[in-house]
């Protein structure tokens, strides 16, 4: 079944695009769980390594699987083309690399997931290329920070703890005004909340791990963009570096996108109410939700995302101590530092995620001792109502 003929919605193509059948006629998408794959005559071996014959080489450059992913990505997305890798990290490294050279420059927005600020901070500049961090909240910091070489921006909205928002569009528009890339982590928003390549962005990057697999099975990763930039600078990347995805994990991921709207559409919903509960309660001093309209970037919200977010950030009064008597309060909503999963997930950033940032460094991002980040599921909504109500009495 080719994806490529049909106009179809989000849930439709999340159940059918990219689906590859073999002779056999499988409902379920096939795991082609294959190293290598073999060739009727050496002709066609011949034929197939000089690109003059169609078909896989080496699961190190595509597999059958891992293919009915990345369309499957693609028809979500609205991108010409993506490669899937092994984790999300493996996503943001090939696309930040494959982006820039020594001597090139990157600006990116200080509020990064941890390991993706360490690629930008600490291992570009091995290479010989620079970056700048800014608080990407404000356009003028962006305009002001680029330089003669700048080549490469690079955000993730809303950010990873505190649900920060980047405006997208004036970013891309900054980025195509000086002939640079803009790449967008989309992880916290999900392909159905919001749409980077819509928006001007040229690059879009997922940690699949999260809601695309949404049931804490499997890393996974994908990057997304216009099939020249693809070929010209991924391609070469991919089979000779190996950050691919493997096809066990391309299927259970392929399985993930069948049920990704509705387990969105439910967390979201869920996590709505329990903003609201959260900021009428006393024991708190700040709820961060971009579905609020007090959120500090609620019009950029309501201009570039179609939903409000599975997470919410607050600040507990009373500090670490306060924080984790609530973490170790809780009964249904388990301590992890993952997020996206079918399981409610509560983090305390300071002292895990975020831990390798100075205090200074957290402080400017807004994270704070009593900090914590709340990834919510698909459990009842009433009962988590419930259980954070007690958690809070009891701390
Ligand atoms: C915003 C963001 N980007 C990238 C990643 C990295 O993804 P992975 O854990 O799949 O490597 C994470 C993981 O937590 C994340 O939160």
């Amino acid at each position: 079944m080719s994806s490529k003929k049909r106009n179809w919605k989000p849930q439709t193509a999340l159940v059918h695009a990219g689906a590859l059948r073999s002779g056999f006629g499988e409902t379920s998408e096939a795991i082609y769980l294959t190293q290598g794959y073999v060739y009727e005559t050496a002709q066609a071996a011949e034929a197939r390594f000089k690109g003059e014959e169609p078909g896989f080489i080496y699961s190190r450059y595509a597999n059958p699987t891992v293919d009915m992913f990345e369309k499957r990505m693609c028809a979500l997305e609205g991108a010409e083309d993506a490669r899937a890798t092994a984790s999300g990290m493996a996503a943001v490294t090939a696309a930040l690399l494959c982006s820039v050279k020594a001597g090139d420059h990157i600006v990116a927005a200080r509020a990064l997931f941890g390991s993706c600020r360490w690629v930008v901070e600490t291992l570009a500049p091995r290479y010989g290329i620079e970056a700048t961090l800014v608080d990407g909240t404000n356009i003028a910091n962006w305009e002001k920070a680029v330089r003669p070489n700048t080549k490469l921006f690079f955000l993730e909205s809303p950010t990873n703890p505190t649900l920060e928002v980047v405006d997208i569009a004036a970013v891309a528009s900054l980025a195509n005004s000086i002939g640079a890339r803009l790449v967008v982590d989309n992880v916290f928003a999900t392909p159905l909340q919001q749409k980077p390549l819509q928006l001007g962005a040229h690059i879009v990057v997922y940690s699949a791990t999260k809601h695309i697999d949404g049931q804490g099975r499997c890393l996974g990763g994908v990057i997304l963009s216009d099939k020249k930039w693809i070929d010209e600078n991924l391609h070469d990347y991919f089979r000779h570096t190996g950050p691919s995805l493997s096809p066990f994990n391309a299927w259970t991921l392929l399985k993930g996108l069948e049920t990704l709207p509705l387990r969105v559409r439910q967390q979201t919903e869920s996590a709505g109410k329990i903003a609201d509960f959260l900021a009428e309660r006393p024991e708190i001093a700040r709820v961060i939700y971009p579905g609020r309209a007090d959120h500090p970037q609620a019009a950029i919200v309501k201009k570039q995302m179609s939903g409000g977010s599975t997470l919410i950030c607050l600040d507990v009064k009373g500090g670490k101590q306060a924080a984790f008597a609530l973490q170790n309060a809780l009964d249904i909503v388990l301590i992890s530092n993952n997020l996206g999963d079918a399981k409610s997930l509560i983090t305390h950033p300071a002292t895990t995620t975020h831990k390798n940032l100075s205090d200074e460094a957290r402080a400017e991002l807004g994270i704070g001792p009593g900090t914590l980040r709340l990834s919510v599921g698909l459990e009842d909504t009433d009962d988590l109502l419930e259980d954070i109500a007690q958690a809070l009495k009891a701390r």
